[in-house]
């Protein structure tokens, strides 16, 4: 049976646990030198309806190390579902390639796909979610603190990937606090299934409107931009309503002293994050960034294994 990776929920803690350790491994073991051949003969397309530098660079590059051929198309040929069907798109798609991996704004949009397509179709981001990301900070995660139930807090909008961290989260027991603005929470139905979810695996998921309550014992303390791709006109406003989340030097302050940063990048310094946090010792950004590249090498690796 095929599967896709298209939300953190649809897997358990276990599956989620097994997918880390294979990214582990293959970053242990990575010789530029020495291509895997897991996608040898297999073509995979890469569909991008919004832009890209990390997600873009790190499938392209970890298909190359897989062995298989990665042919991406950009925003240039129009949303997806715009000139056919989703479902046509699904139907001659999977006559041609092993794998989807698409970036989209409504979620339903990428559902529908995979609904349609006999191959595996991975979620490079959507208006609601965020997985691939969660892989590499989750990767990161254990990098940094091994297995510790760790407590992370996210501040700012409640937004893809503050919720895909979430779930996360929820899944490896750990303790999740966000903190947003009145008017951007986390959806509350996305809320609700985090906190059953946390509470089966021994962790708490719990939201706040004060950002140094938040990272009081914060392991790991979280942003992303303010405006996602998508919301560009709402931007000037938000900056307005979001300044008191930014992550600067005071709400460092406000952490535990050996509490880490991080963000899913692009980082919009000044606005969600100050040069200070982002660039000092405590910033893990480039690891997270970097472990992008393992993190979808390992998910492809698994979908491959469940066939297709
Ligand atoms: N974090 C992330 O997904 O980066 P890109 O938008 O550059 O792919
Ligand atoms: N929330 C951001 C994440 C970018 C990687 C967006 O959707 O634009």
């Amino acid at each position: 049976m095929k599967r896709d990776f298209l939300t953190l929920l649809d897997y358990s803690s276990n599956e989620i646990r097994e997918i880390i350790d294979i990214a582990a491994d293959i970053k242990a073991k990575r010789s530029p030198d020495a291509l895997r051949d897991d996608l040898k003969g297999k073509s995979v397309v890469l569909i991008f309806d919004k832009p890209s530098l990390r997600t873009k660079l790190t499938f392209e590059t970890g298909i190359y190390e897989l062995g298989g051929n990665a042919m991406t198309m950009a925003d240039s040929n129009g949303r997806l579902g715009a000139r056919e069907s989703i479902a046509d798109i699904a139907h001659n798609l999977e006559r041609w390639v092993h794998m989807i991996v698409v970036r989209t704004f409504g979620h339903e949009i990428i559902e529908d796909l995979a609904k349609h397509a006999k191959v595996p179709v991975i979620n490079a981001l959507t208006d609601s979610f965020h997985p691939c990301q969660s892989l590499a900070l989750g990767l990161t995660l254990r990098e940094k603190f091994g297995d510790k139930k760790i407590t992370l807090a996210y501040l700012g909008d409640g937004n893809n990937v503050c919720v895909s961290h979430m779930n996360y989260a929820a899944k490896m027991g750990y303790n999740f606090v966000a903190a947003t603005p009145k008017g951007y929470e986390i959806p509350s139905d996305m809320l609700s299934n985090a906190q059953s979810e946390a509470a089966k695996n021994g962790g708490s998921t719990s939201t706040t409107y004060d950002p140094k309550e938040a990272v009081a014992n914060a392991d790991l303390v979280y942003t992303d931009v303010w405006a996602s791709m998508g919301q560009e006109s709402e931007a000037a406003e938000r900056k307005k309503i979001f300044m008191p989340f930014q992550v600067n030097e005071e709400i460092m302050g406000a952490a535990p002293k050996s509490a880490l940063f991080s963000h899913c990048l692009p980082a919009h310094r000044g606005d969600e994050v100050t040069d200070g946090v982002i660039d000092s010792s405590a910033s893990i950004v480039f690891d997270e960034a970097e472990n992008r590249l393992h993190a979808h090498k390992a998910v492809m690796i698994y979908l491959m294994r469940q066939g297709n």
